[in-house]
């Protein structure tokens, strides 16, 4: 893989220069500003987790017309986001030898630039944002240098977030017509991921992606953003509309897995980033993954006379993420090789 720039310091150094590996040529593809999505669903945790078969119905219906939902009464703190947030901004003030030293120190962040730079190709067109990539949550311990405050910040989001996790692979589960556990044996050796997106300021914003189109891979996708900033776009019906966060909830989105083993009735939806002029943003995903050797092929039981198996070819879980990092994000287009 490619390092590139920071797109933060490149900013700083000039705010007026877009190189143009940066800019999007087809007019088409650049950003345009979206409606904004007022019918989003919204499902309540705590309802989910109780078994109410109403809020159940909703989030079924969630998954299979929109693939987006928002989840309220998810029972994190707000102290635990706040301090997350507010912990992930400062990092990000942080001078960049600064932050570089912490890149350079930590055995499990791949730098401070973004991930999906997968071949060396001065053709690719570049996002503008730069990104934070932790895996193995539990393993964090192991690092030799912290920014104050960072280490505490990320244990105590992710383990809450977790529990979100599991709580909606739960509900899930159920929706799907499976028993309650049954999504997360499917996820016994499953990594947990975050990955923060910084995206700085853009002069153009009509000529960048702080991230191009593409869905998710793993099972759930557990977004944090900022609650006044919006920049996150998905694609419903023909076009992209954009989100309206609602504070302290989070947005999450179904991704590739589960919408194979659905034999494509809950979808894992496009969706993409833009920039914008004036405020920095910042995002913080969380990707629940299968374990690497579960198959991804539709469920025996999401398959019948009404529902005919989908065009989706059998393949084990890590080798498609394994496709998946090594290909430019392309919207749905590695969902084809499956
Ligand atoms: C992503 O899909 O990774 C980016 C989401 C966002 O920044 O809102
Ligand atoms: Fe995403």
């Amino acid at each position: 893989p490619e390092m590139v720039e920071n797109v933060q310091e490149m900013v700083r150094r000039d705010p007026s220069c877009i190189p143009e590996r940066y800019i999007i040529k087809n007019h088409d593809d650049r950003p345009k500003i979206a409606p904004v999505a007022l019918d989003i669903p919204v499902v309540d945790l705590s309802l989910l987790s109780q078994g109410n078969e109403d809020e159940l119905k909703r989030l079924d219906l969630a998954c299979t017309d929109w693939g987006f939902f928002q989840v309220i009464n998810h029972g994190v703190a707000e102290e635990v986001l706040h301090r997350m947030k507010n912990t992930i901004s400062s990092f990000f003030e942080l001078p960049f030898e600064e932050k570089n030293k912490y890149a350079m120190m930590s055995p499990n962040i791949y730098g401070q630039a973004q991930s999906f730079v997968p071949v060396m190709n001065e053709e690719l067109k570049l996002d503008w944002g730069d990104a934070l990539l932790f895996k193995n949550l539990s393993g964090l311990e192991k690092r030799e240098y912290w920014p104050p405050g960072l280490k505490d910040a990320i244990e105590a989001y992710s383990a809450e977030v977790k529990t979100v996790s599991k709580r909606l692979l739960c509900a899930l589960s159920l929706t799907m017509g499976m028993d309650k556990e049954s999504l997360q044996g499917m996820h016994k050796d499953g990594l947990e991921i975050l990955r923060v997106n910084y995206y700085p300021t853009c002069c153009m914003p009509d000529l960048v992606l702080g991230v191009s189109p593409h869905s998710d891979v793993g099972s759930v996708t557990i977004l944090t953003q900022d609650d006044e900033t919006t920049g996150l776009q998905i694609r419903h019906g023909e076009g992209w509309v954009s989100v309206k966060p609602i504070p302290n909830a989070f947005l999450v989105n179904i991704g590739d897995s589960i919408e194979i083993w659905s034999n494509g009735k809950y979808q894992s939806i496009e969706h993409r980033a833009v920039t914008n002029k004036y405020k920095p943003r910042i995002s913080i995903a969380s990707f629940t993954l299968p374990s690497y050797d579960m198959e991804l092929e539709p469920l025996d039981h999401m398959v019948d006379l009404l529902n005919p198996q989908k065009m989706y070819k059998k393949i084990k879980f890590g080798d498609y993420l394994m496709a998946y990092v090594m290909k430019k994000l392309d919207g749905k287009a590695h969902t084809k090789l499956a």
